[in-house]
């Protein structure tokens, strides 16, 4: 389902850790900072140990940044069950994981029909062969670099050899990263073909969150065109 343009860079910050009793501001300060789109992580406590917010929180959020690309980032168990919602409250890309999902070609067909752009997440744990049947019915495969759950961790390098598999026998696709990820580490995400970048402390935590978009944007940048150069 990847296009045949060659895939840009774009940083998706993750609000999992900013003040979320200011969700909208704090996501409005992420786009002023040259945030690409907003990486929405959804846990229900049940996939994973920990629980965030769901569609209605979504729903309110959308009208106050009507242009804005929500992708979420669906922890949860029983993927299914909230494709409808999360597209009637407006999200733009709907990223499940593989490991909660009994029939992925169904519900890759659900998550277009409702047309949202298709995601398929893999923990750590996962090998990238378990997909490989279905690259047909995707537009993004995110690499977790930590176990999902919680922001803070630490980035996993040895998840870089997925990305790379990925990169070279699917290079037309869109390849996001999320855990761990920030300035300490860019190089080797950006070298090994990651294209859609999700960092959360990183931004979040940072006294100029702009510096630190520019910083991965200028390390993801640099390593597309060093690519295409090789080609
Ligand atoms: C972890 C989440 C991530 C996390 C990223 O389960 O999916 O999106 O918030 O935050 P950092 O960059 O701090 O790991
Ligand atoms: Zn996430």
């Amino acid at each position: 389902m990847s296009g045949h343009t060659l895939p840009c860079c774009k940083i998706g910050p993750s609000i999992l850790c900013a003040d979320l009793s200011c969700l909208a501001d704090e996501c409005r300060k992420m786009i002023h900072s040259g945030a690409d789109y907003l990486h929405l992580d959804v846990m229900d406590g049940n996939f994973v140990p920990n629980l965030t917010f769901g569609h209605p929180v979504v729903k309110c959020l959308r009208p106050k940044m009507p242009d804005i690309y929500f992708d979420m980032h669906m922890m949860v168990q029983n993927p299914e069950k909230w494709v409808e919602s999360m597209a009637d409250a407006g999200a733009n890309q709907y990223t499940f994981h593989v490991e909660a999902c009994e029939d992925i070609p169904a519900l890759c067909r659900k998550i277009q029909e409702s047309g949202m752009r298709v995601g398929v997440g893999l923990k750590p744990g996962t090998p990238v062969e378990t997909i490989l049947p279905y690259s047909d019915l995707f537009d993004v495969v995110l690499i977790m670099t930590v176990e999902p759950g919680f922001g803070g961790q630490s980035f996993m390098e040895d998840m870089m050899s997925k990305v790379q598999y990925l990169r070279t026998n699917f290079p037309y696709l869109d390849i996001e990263v999320d855990g761990g990820v920030g300035p300490n580490n860019i190089d080797v995400v950006a070298e090994a073909g990651a294209n859609m970048i999700v960092s959360g402390t990183a931004i979040t935590g940072a006294s100029d969150p702009s510096q630190v978009i520019a910083l991965l944007r200028n390390s993801v940048e640099n390593a597309i065109q060093k690519s295409q150069l090789e080609r």
